[in-house]
C-alpha cells in the first residue's frame, strides 16, 4: 500500500514517523509524499500545547473530503494526542479509523492489515513497554544530502511531572534502552554513511538511572558512559543529545562531555523561567542559581560551549517582576537559540487546574521582548566570530541559495561558503569566518 505520515511536534515524533516508516517499508509498503496518491494516512500527533492538537485535528477533518473521494482510504492518528484523546477522537472525527497511541506504536503495520481487512474503528491506547525496543528501524533515504545526520531514541517518557506538561500523561513512563541496543543501532547507522547522532529523550540526561528522578550523585553518569561508549565508535564526527534536564549535569557527565572527542559543545538546557517562585510552581527541581551553576560549570569545562533553551512566557501568576528575572538570567547567559513558548494549559496537567492568569496580549509581549533580547545576542556575537577558524561538518547546499554551501559548528552555527572541488558533504573541514549575518556566518573553505 501508499502511506503517507505527516509529522506534528518535537523530535521524538519524528524519529518515531522515521522509524514507522522503515517498519512499514520493510513490510513492503512504499513511503508517498502526497496526501492525493496514498492508501493510507497517517497523522503523528502531538499535545504539548493546544494550538499543537488544533492544527492536527483541523488537519484530520479536512481529510474527510479525501474520504468522500475515495472510501477505502485508511486514515490513523498516531501519537500523543491519540494517546490523550483515545476513543473521543474517533467520536470526534467518524471519518478517522484508528487512533493508535504512544505505547502501541510498534502495533502499526498489523493494526493496518486487520483495518484492512475488517472495517471498524480501532483505538490502541494501552501502555506496552514492547515500543521501547520495536522502535530501531530507520528509514534513510540514500538521495538526501543531509542523510549523514542520524537520530536515536534511547530513553521514552518521562517522570518528572512539571506542572504544566502534558508529556508524561501520553507518553508514560520513563524508560532507558539498553546501552548494547543503542550501540549497535549507532554502529549499524554509521556504517551505513551516518556521521552525525542526535540522542532522543524527554529527559535524556537521566539515561540509565531507572526512573528515579533524584539524579545521580557526583562521580555517577550512566548517560556519560554511554557518550564514552558512543565516543569510542570508528567514523562517528559527531554526537548531540536532546533534552537533558538540568540537574542531571555533574562532574560525572561534564568532563566526560569535555573531555570527549565527538560529544558537540552545544547544550540544550531548558530554563522554562528565572523567577524561583515560577519555577517551583512549574515543579522545575532546581532555583535560578542552581541553573546559573549548571552554566557557569559548562563553561569553565568548555569555554566555546554554546547553548541554547525552552522558556515559557505567562505562566499563572507570572508577575512583571518575575519576568524580569527571566529576562535577566537569559541575557546573562547569553544563548545562541531560544525556544520560547506561550504557556497554554493542558487539561490533564497539574498548572491547568487553576487559572489562565496571565492575559494573551501580555504573553504575546513577553514573548516578542524574549525574542528581541535574542536577535539582539545572535547578531552580536556573530561578529566577534569574524576572522576565527572553524571546523564544519559539510552539509551540502545552503537551502536559500544553491551556489553556496553550509555546514555546521559542533556548537551548531551555520556557516556558509562557496563549495571547491571535491568538497563531501558530511565531511569534517576549516573555514575562515569572513563576514557575519544576522542568524549565520560566511566564510571561505580552507585548503584540506
Ligand atoms: N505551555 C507552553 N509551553 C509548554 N511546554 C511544555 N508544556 C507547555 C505548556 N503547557 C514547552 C516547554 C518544553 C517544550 C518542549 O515545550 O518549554 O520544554
Ligand atoms: Fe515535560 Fe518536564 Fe518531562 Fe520535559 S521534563 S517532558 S517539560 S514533564
Amino acid at each position: 500500500m501508499k502511506i503517507h505520515i505527516k509529522t506534528y511536534g518535537c523530535q521524538m515524533n519524528e524519529r518515531d514517523s522515521e522509524a514507522l516508516s522503515g517498519m512499514l517499508t520493510q513490510a513492503g509498503h512504499i513511503m508517498v509524499e502526497s496526501e492525493e496518491s496514498a492508501d493510507v494516512l497517517l497523522f503523528n500527533t502531538c499535545s504539548v500545547r493546544e494550538q499543537a492538537e488544533r492544527k492536527a485535528k483541523g488537519k484530520i477533518g479536512y481529510m474527510k473530503k479525501l474520504k468522500a473521494k475515495n472510501p477505502e482510504l485508511v486514515i490513523g492518528a498516531l501519537g500523543c494526542m491519540a494517546q490523550r484523546l483515545g476513543d473521543k477522537l474517533l467520536d470526534e472525527l467518524p471519518h478517522l479509523d484508528f487512533v493508535l497511541g504512544t505505547g502501541q506504536l510498534h502495533t502499526l503495520v498489523p493494526l493496518i492489515e486487520s483495518i484492512k481487512a475488517d472495517r471498524r474503528q480501532v483505538a490502541a491506547i494501552t501502555e506496552s513497554p514492547e515500543v521501547l525496543n520495536s522502535m530501531g528501524s530507520h528509514f534513510r533515504s540514500k538521495s538526501d544530502l543531509t542523510d549523514f545526520k542520524a537520530q536515536i531514541a534511547i530513553t521514552r517518557g518521562c517522570n518528572r511531572f512539571c506542572s504544566y506538561c502534558i508529556v508524561p500523561y501520553v507518553r508514560g513512563r520513563e524508560i532507558s534502552r539498553e546501552m548494547n541496543d543503542v550501540l549497535d543501532e549507532a554502529r549499524a547507522l554509521v556504517a551505513d554513511g551516518a556521521k552525525e547522532i542526535m540522542l532522543l529523550g524527554q529527559n535524556v540526561a537521566a539515561y540509565g538511572w531507572g526512573g528515579n528522578i533524584n539524579p545521580p550523585p557526583s562521580g555517577i553518569s550512566p548517560f556519560a558512559e554511554l557518550l564514552e561508549e558512543l565516543d569510542r565508535i570508528p567514523g562517528l564526527l559527531r554526537i548531540r543529545f536532546t533534552s537533558p534536564y538540568p540537574t542531571y549535569f555533574n562532574d560525572k557527565l561534564i568532563s566526560t562531555i569535555a573531555s570527549s572527542r565527538a560529544v558537540c559543545h552545544n547544550i540544550h538546557l531548558p530554563l522554562q523561567s528565572g523567577s524561583d517562585r515560577v519555577l517551583s510552581a512549574m515543579n522545575r527541581q532546581y532555583t535560578a542559581n542552581q541553573y546559573r551553576a549548571v552554566v557557569a560549570a559548562l563553561k569553565q569545562a568548555m569555554p566555546d560551549v554554546t547553548f541554547s533553551t525552552d522558556v515559557i512566557v505567562g505562566f499563572p501568576g507570572e508577575s512583571d517582576e518575575d519576568f524580569r528575572q527571566t529576562r535577566e538570567l537569559m541575557n546573562e547567559v547569553g544563548y545562541d537559540n531560544s525556544f520560547i513558548f506561550k504557556y497554554s494549559p493542558r487539561p490533564g496537567a497539574k498548572s491547568a487546574e487553576g487559572e489562565d492568569s496571565v492575559p494573551q496580549e501580555v504573553k504575546e509581549e513577553r514573548n516578542a521582548i524574549l525574542l528581541a533580547d535574542l536577535k539582539r545576542r545572535v547578531s552580536e556575537v556573530l561578529q566577534t566570530q569574524v576572522g576565527s577558524i572553524q571546523e564544519v561538518l559539510v552539509e551540502g547546499t545552503s537551502p536559500r541559495n544553491p551556489e553556496r554551501w553550509s555546514g555546521r559548528t559542533g556548537t551548531n552555527r551555520v556557516i556558509h561558503f562557496l563549495p571547491t572541488l571535491g568538497v563531501q558533504p558530511g565531511s569534517l573541514r576549516q573555514v575562515k569566518i569572513t563576514r557575519a549575518g544576522s542568524v549565520s556566518l560566511f566564510g571561505e573553505l580552507l585548503p584540506e
